[in-house]
This record gives C-alpha cells, sequence and structure tokens, in this order.
C-alpha cells in the first residue's frame, strides 16, 4: 500500500472517473454538435491494459472508487473486457459505468457479468419525440428497453437514471420523472446545466436549478431530505410516502466543491484534478516512456496536489475549459 492520495487542501481522494472513449453514439443538444467533434486517434487512446495498470496504481494510492465514462462508453470495442479486468484488481470497491442505455440491451449481461456493480443511466424526457429533440437520435424505446434489461439482475442496483435540467424543457419533465422514480426502482437525479458544452453556447438562465424542480415536485409528491456522504454529487429526496427517491445534482446553484474526492482521466491519458481544469497532466507520456510505479504516482501526486480548490463557474471572469463534456466524462 501506498500513502493515501490527498490533495494541497487537505481533501483525501478515492475516486476516479475514466473516459474510456470520447465517441459517442447520440448528440445530445447540451453537450455536442449535430455533426460530432474531431474524434482522437486510436494510438491517442490508452489501451486496456495501460487503464487496469493506472488504476491498480490509484488503487494503491486509495483511490478504492472507479467509474467508466466516456463519450459512451459502451461504444468502445470490448468494452467489457476492461470492466473484468478492472474488477479483478481486489482494491476497487466500487466499479460504476455512466452510460446513455443505448447498448444495453445488448451488453448489460456482459458487463454485469464482468463485474460492474453500478449504473447510471442517462434520460433526459421520457416522451420520445422530446427525447429526439434533446438527443438528436429517436431512441427512447431502445434506451427504456435497456434499462428494464439491466434492471433484470440485481447485482445492478442501486441504479440511477440522469437528466440534465434546461430551462424551457425540464419543466414538463419534473413530474413525470417523479412519477418513473415513483413506480420503478431507479433513483432519478436531476443535474443542472453546466457550460461543458461544446457549443459554447450555456448561459446562465438556461439552468434550471434543483431546488426549482425540487420544489415543483415537492408541491405534488412531498419530500424529505435523506442523509448525504460529503462527497456526493447529489442531494437526495425520499418521497414522504415511501415509494422511491429522487435526487438532484447543483453544481451551478449548489456548488459541492468543498469536500470533492474525485479525480478524472481522460481517454487519452491526461489526469484532470477537476472538471473544470484549465490543465491537465498527461500519464499516458510516462506510461509510454517505461516510467515506473513509483515515477508514475510521484507525477500523480505532485498533480492532485494542486488540485483546484473549487470551479469557477459563479465567478467573474470564468473561462469555459477547452476540453468538453464528451471528451472529459462528466
Ligand atoms: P454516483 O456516485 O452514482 O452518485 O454518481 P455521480 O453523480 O458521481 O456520477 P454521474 O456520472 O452519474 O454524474 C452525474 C452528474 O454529476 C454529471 O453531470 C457529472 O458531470 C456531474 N459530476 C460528477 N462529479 C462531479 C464533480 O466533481 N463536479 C461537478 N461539478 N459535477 C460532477
Ligand atoms: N451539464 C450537465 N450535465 C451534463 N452531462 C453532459 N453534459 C452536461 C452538461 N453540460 C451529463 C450527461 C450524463 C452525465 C455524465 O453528464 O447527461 O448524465
Ligand atoms: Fe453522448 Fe453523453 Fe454527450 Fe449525450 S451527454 S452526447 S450521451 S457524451
Amino acid at each position: 500500500m501506498r500513502e493515501q492520495l490527498k490533495d494541497g487542501h487537505g481533501r483525501l481522494i478515492g475516486d476516479v472517473r475514466i473516459s474510456v472513449t470520447d465517441r459517442c453514439n447520440f448528440r445530445c443538444q447540451y453537450c455536442m454538435p449535430a455533426d460530432g467533434l474531431p474524434w482522437l486517434e486510436r494510438e491517442e487512446i490508452l489501451t486496456f491494459e495501460e487503464i487496469a495498470r493506472l488504476v491498480g496504481l490509484l488503487a494503491s494510492m486509495g483511490v478504492h472508487d472507479v467509474r467508466l465514462t466516456g463519450g459512451e462508453p459502451l461504444v468502445r470495442r470490448d468494452f467489457p473486457r476492461l470492466v473484468e479486468m478492472l474488477a479483478a484488481i481486489p482494491a476497487v470497491h466500487d466499479l460504476s459505468i455512466t452510460t446513455n442505455g443505448y447498448l444495453l440491451e445488448r451488453d448489460a449481461a456482459a458487463l454485469v457479468a464482468a463485474g460492474a456493480n453500478r449504473f447510471n443511466v442517462s434520460i433526459d424526457s421520457l416522451q420520445r419525440d422530446r427525447f429526439f429533440e434533446m438527443t438528436r437520435r429517436d431512441a427512447l424505446p431502445r434506451v427504456l428497453r435497456g434499462l428494464e434489461a439491466l434492471a433484470a439482475f440485481p447485482q445492478a442496483h442501486p441504479i440511477k437514471v440522469n437528466a440534465v435540467a434546461l430551462r424551457g424543457f425540464t419543466e414538463q419533465e419534473a413530474i413525470p420523472f417523479a412519477e418513473f422514480a415513483r413506480s420503478h426502482p431507479y433513483e432519478v437525479r436531476f443535474i443542472e446545466f453546466m457550460p461543458l458544452d461544446a457549443d459554447h453556447a450555456w448561459s446562465r438562465d438556461q439552468v434550471l436549478t434543483g431546488d426549482e424542480v425540487r420544489a415543483a415536485i415537492d408541491a405534488v409528491y412531498p419530500l424529505e431530505p435523506e442523509p448525504r456522504e460529503p462527497s456526493a454529487t447529489a442531494r437526495v429526496y425520499r418521497f414522504a410516502d415511501g415509494r422511491g427517491r429522487i435526487g438532484f445534482i447543483n453544481p451551478v446553484s449548489e456548488p459541492f466543491c468543498g469536500d470533492c474526492n474525485r479525480i478524472r482521466v481522460t481517454a487519452d491519458g491526461n489526469l484532470r484534478t477537476c472538471l473544470f481544469s484549465a490543465g491537465e497532466t498527461s500519464l499516458r507520456d510516462p506510461l509510454r516512456a517505461g516510467a515506473g510505479d513509483d515515477e508514475l504516482a510521484r507525477v500523480i501526486r505532485d498533480a492532485v496536489w494542486r488540485k483546484e480548490l473549487k470551479h469557477q463557474v459563479n465567478d467573474p471572469g470564468f473561462v469555459q475549459p477547452a476540453r468538453t463534456m464528451s471528451a472529459i466524462g462528466g
């Protein structure tokens, strides 16, 4: 075991989010342009062996929670094999996946068998035409079938459903999602729109706050707060009558950076210490130059020590990072 990874503000780092590809089979309005983005070349992307080496090293530094993201992680060829490799690392306690659900019908069984133990599925509308409008893919029925295929596996629970909340769109979705959460074993979370869209079209007036959505739901189905883990992204509520849970991820109106325990690795092997980091540290370069574990651990420790105290989204002069959400993985 190595010394616990920590930053210069005293925060212990226990969670890594790894983007396994920048590619995606959807084109969500708030994330990607309709034509997509210039993808990374194959040789730029970390191999499964390189990812497994990094995760093994991070785990030896106390990073026990691993979330695999994209782009859309399930479009990476042979993805369940990577899951299996990471699940075999004994110090990895929580191995989760954030997906748009499009390929879950095909892959749910393989991913669960490979050892993925938690899944978050993005669904922005429960109406087919509005889902199409948001994602630019007419895929809601298929995503819902994927979700059901996943839910059939007890080992895949708890399953969360993520909906990005946009003013002028999501108001109409609040009650249908509340009813969905009350009638299915899924925790639905509304996420405030963050300035990481490829079109750089984010503006504050498009952010429908978690509080606004919560108040609308609470007026129809009263909510009671659940206790919160300090490092959690979501504020979770249970329905007062005991039927289901619903959550709010409020990075814009109620930043939760103070207790952040997360770092990120991009598909091309750069360490990002914050979703909004201006700079990145290549781990791929030392990896491919033959660095030993001690040297790699030193590179990681140095970068993590300088982890940002908080994001600057609410500060004057905020500059959106060059890398967009689809290339960071959320
Ligand atoms: P759980 O552990 O299941 O709660 O997952 P999660 O909420 O950490 O992960 P998920 O991939 O479902 O992310 C949900 C939303 O939270 C996405 O929009 C992420 O971009 C956002 N998110 C995750 N971590 C952070 C963070 O450290 N800072 C900010 N600002 N947003 C984050
Ligand atoms: N703001 C907030 N959430 C976003 N996501 C993608 N782009 C944004 C954004 N600009 C969400 C996805 C997915 C999660 C990884 O991040 O919908 O649920
Ligand atoms: Fe793809 Fe996720 Fe972006 Fe949607 S939000 S386009 S699923 S990367």
